[in-house]
């Protein structure tokens, strides 16, 4: 494996990591990946691009714990720039209905991370409307 494709591998790992952390309501882990200042549009921020870490916290608190759920991040594409990368993916969310029936939301997300040194941090996202 190169250099480069090592890297992406670790990238893959880690935005999978970060979704992971949503899904089980882990804000340590989440605000560990996450640069303080992490910009994101997202539908919840309504056309507004939303920066720093409360306006996610706000979710993890919720503490909503309705059942099992499984993201995969379906097609992944990550582009290298030195030291910033960008992570894209079609997120798949599996869950169930109000009526117990697995349902499996779709999200387009674009991921963006910046490293210092060996560390990468998460500093921006983009995600669609669940289509
Ligand atoms: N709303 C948290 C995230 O998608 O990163």
């Amino acid at each position: 494996m190169s250099d480069t494709e090592v890297v992406i591998q670790q990238l893959l790992e880690l935005n999978q990591r970060l979704l992971d952390s949503i899904t089980s309501g882990d804000w340590q882990t989440y605000s560990e990946l996450c640069d303080a200042t992490l910009s994101a549009y997202e539908p919840e921020a309504r056309g507004h691009l939303v920066e720093g870490m409360d306006f996610h916290r706000f979710y993890f608190d919720l503490d909503s714990g309705d059942g099992p759920r499984n993201t995969t991040m379906a097609s992944p594409h990550v582009r290298l720039l030195g030291d910033t990368a960008v992570v894209c993916y079609v997120r798949l969310i599996q869950h169930l209905d109000a009526e117990g029936r697995p349902v499996t939301d779709r999200f387009e997300e674009t991921r963006v991370w910046h490293r210092e040194g060996d560390r990468w941090t998460h500093v921006h996202f983009h995600r669609s409307a669940n289509a």
